[in-house]
C-alpha cells in the first residue's frame, strides 16, 4: 500500500503561541486516534524550530513552506536547506502556486530548490496544478504534464523515494470549490501516467500523490477513496486541530 499522507499548510498564519497550542492539540490527537496517515505541520519559518521541538515525542512532522535554492551567501531575507535541517525540519513544500504566481518562481528556479532539498535529504512535497483558464481550455494534463517534467525530470529514478506531489488546482485553493472526486482521480491518474512513462512503474506506482484545494472533513473522506488519491495538502482546513483531524482521520 502506498504511503497516506495529511500535510498542513499554515501559510502567512498562526504565531508561536498559536501554533503552539494548536500542534499541542493535534499531539495529542494523533497519539489518541493512531491515524493511517502520516501527519504534517509546516509553519511559517520563524516558527519551525519551536514546533519541530513541542512535537519531539510525537509522530506529527514538521515541513517548511518554502526554502532558497542556495546553500549560503549574500541572499537576504532567504533561508537554506542546511538551515532547516540543522534545527530539525525533515522536509519542505516546494512550487505552491501562491509562490509560483505571487513570488513568480519559475519550473527552472523549482528544479534547483528542489536539487538543493534533496540534497539536504529533506523530503520535497511538490506542487502542481493548473489555473483556472487552463482547464476551460482544455489544456489542464499538458500544464501539469509539463510543470513535473521541467521540476522534476532531471532527477534520477531514487531522488523519487524523498519526493511526493501535491496536486492542487489553482480554482480550487482556498476558494471553497473542490475537484470533484472524479476531476481529482482523473489527474491523478494521468500524474501517474507521466511518471510511470518516463522512470516505470516501480517509481510510478509508490509515489504519492495528495490532493489539495478546499478540502474539509466534510468532503476528505470522499475525494481520499479515489484510488490516486494518497492523502490531502490542506490550507485552511489545516488551522484548526477539530477541522485538520476531520481530515487526517478520513483514511480510518
Ligand atoms: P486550501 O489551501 O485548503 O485553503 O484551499 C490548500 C493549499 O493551498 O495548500
Amino acid at each position: 500500500m502506498r504511503r497516506k499522507i495529511v500535510a498542513g499548510n499554515w501559510k502567512l498564519n498562526n504565531d508561536i503561541n498559536q501554533g503552539l497550542a494548536l500542534v499541542k492539540e493535534l499531539a495529542s490527537q494523533v497519539a489518541e486516534k493512531n491515524p493511517t496517515a502520516e501527519v504534517v505541520v509546516a509553519p511559517s519559518f520563524v516558527n519551525l524550530a519551536g514546533v519541530v521541538s513541542e512535537l519531539k515525542n510525537s509522530k506529527i512532522e514538521v515541513a517548511a513552506q518554502n526554502m532558497n535554492e542556495n546553500a549560503s551567501g549574500a541572499f537576504t531575507g532567504e533561508v537554506s536547506g542546511d538551515m532547516l535541517t540543522a534545527i530539525g525540519v525533515e522536509k519542505v513544500i516546494l512550487g505552491h502556486s501562491e509562490r509560483r504566481a505571487i513570488y513568480g518562481e519559475s519550473d527552472e528556479l523549482l528544479a534547483k530548490k528542489t536539487d538543493a532539498a534533496l540534497a539536504n535529504n529533506l523530503e520535497v512535497i511538490f506542487c502542481i496544478g493548473e489555473l483556472l483558464e487552463e482547464r476551460k481550455s482544455g489544456s489542464h494534463f499538458e500544464v501539469v504534464a509539463g510543470q513535473i517534467e521541467k521540476g522534476l525530470f532531471h532527477l534520477e529514478a531514487s531522488a523519487f523515494d524523498n519526493i511526493v506531489l501535491a496536486y492542487e488546482p489553482v480554482w480550487a485553493i482556498g476558494t471553497g470549490e473542490t475537484a470533484s472526486p472524479e476531476q481529482a482521480q482523473e489527474m491523478h491518474a494521468h500524474i501517474r501516467k507521466v511518471v510511470d512513462a518516463k522512470y516505470g512503474a516501480s517509481v510510478a506506482t509508490k509515489l504519492p500523490i495528495l490532493y489539495g484545494g478546499s478540502v474539509k472533513p466534510g468532503n476528505a473522506k470522499e475525494i481520499f477513496s479515489k484510488e490516486d488519491v494518497d492523502g490531502g495538502l490542506i490550507g485552511g482546513a489545516a488551522l484548526k486541530s477539530e477541522d485538520f483531524m476531520g481530515i487526517v482521520t478520513a483514511f480510518d
